[in-house]
């Protein structure tokens, strides 16, 4: 089985969130194909070929299932379609009332489309490279079902967990488990690991954080542990700045994905000594490229590649990304040996 990270690399491997997308001229030409996102993530062929493109393309360590963090709440039962250029949007919750037209029962044979697709790419794909599946968090999953697209600020998600705790803890319980479900059978499918996207979990104080975030997360890995004892588990809370010191648990997580605002001076001082980190070139880098790109992508790596690491960014490649860019970005890493 393919391994992402180990202590002892010469370099360390690369794939990068988002890489399977818009900047892709074959991404366009099969979505241009396909009715719409969702049918995209639900068609196994088809998810199976933009899960490989950037793979064949960039030659990457690692390929993620072509998938979306809201299949989950669409198995569930609640309604989720995407406007072009705009994003997602669901049929917002508006309060507990409306917990029972979700429902788990569901879930596994919804998703299969996804499973299906998660053998037929790690049968496509070479044995040194890694297949990762990956879910929302509880926390963001739940900040999309209650405030029906992205936000800012997610101000109605937030008032509803500080003002009625108790009811905003039954979704976030009820999602635990959908999760691990959902986590569990990509792993019986195929995949080698899992990323859990916390991408939202920026906007919580630090009691909060713990209570919603950190809590919940840790839960799900427990509850995948009991049917996947082994399985590596990435964990992304995004933009939790030094807060990110609570998810440093390495009895719990195999690798920690930083965010471009955690200085990765201090993430070799306070984080790498513990636990296997990821990240974190700022995206749009990846869009400038030339001299630009080159001298953050060495900088990150004479202060991380040293230890535990996996090049990535601290968020998704952004589509005005010029794909030679992504080209120079994996000859940089490829050819980096570490000085002195
Ligand atoms: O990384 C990969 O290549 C795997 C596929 C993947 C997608 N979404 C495909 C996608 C993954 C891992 C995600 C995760 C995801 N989806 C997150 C967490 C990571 C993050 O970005 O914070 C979130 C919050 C979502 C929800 C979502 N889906 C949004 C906000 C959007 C709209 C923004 C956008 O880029 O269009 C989507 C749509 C989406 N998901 C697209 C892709 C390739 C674009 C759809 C299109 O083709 O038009």
């Amino acid at each position: 089985m393919a391994t992402l990270a180990s202590t002892h690399q010469a370099t360390p491997p690369i794939w990068l969130m988002r890489q399977a997308g818009r900047y892709l001229p074959e991404y366009r030409a099969a979505r241009a194909r396909t009715g719409s996102f969702l049918e995209l993530c639900y068609t196994p062929e088809k998810a199976v070929e933009v899960t490989l493109q950037p793979v064949r393309r960039f030659d990457l360590d690692a390929a993620i299932i072509f998938s979306d963090i809201l299949v989950v709440p669409d198995a569930l039962g609640q309604k989720v379609w995407y406007v072009e250029g705009e994003g997602p949007r669901l049929d917002a919750l508006t309060g507990p009332s409306q917990f029972g037209k979700l429902s788990r029962a569901r879930l596994a044979e919804h998703l299969t489309p996804v499973y299906r697709a998660i053998s037929a790419t790690r049968a496509a794909l070479p044995r040194g490279k890694a297949l990762l599946g990956f879910a929302g968090a509880p926390f963001t999953l739940a900040c999309y079902m209650i405030e029906g697209s992205g936000s800012p600020d997610f101000a109605r998600v937030k008032n509803w967990a500080y003002t009625n705790p108790d009811s905003f803890g039954v979704l976030i319980d009820f999602l635990i488990d959908a999760i691990v479900d959902h986590l569990a059978n990509q792993v019986d499918a195929g995949a080698d690991a899992v990323q859990l996207f916390d991408s939202c979990a920026g906007i919580l104080p630090e009691e909060e954080l713990r209570r919603w975030s950190l809590g919940p997360m840790v839960k799900v890995a427990g509850g995948l542990r009991k049917r996947h004892a082994k399985v590596p588990i990435i964990a992304f809370p995004r933009a939790v700045g030094p807060s990110v010191l609570i998810y440093r648990r390495p009895d719990i997580f195999a690798a920690l994905s930083i965010d471009t605002a955690i200085g990765a001076s201090w993430a070799a001082e306070h984080l790498q000594p513990h636990i296997c980190l990821q990240g974190n070139l700022d995206p749009a880098m990846l869009v400038a490229g030339g001299p630009a790109l080159a001298h953050e992508a060495k900088r990150i790596l004479d202060k991380l590649a040293g230890g535990p690491f996996i090049f990535n960014l601290g968020h998704g490649v952004l589509p005005q990304t010029p794909p030679e860019h992504v080209v120079q970005l994996v000859e940089i890493v490829r050819g980096w040996k570490p000085s002195g």
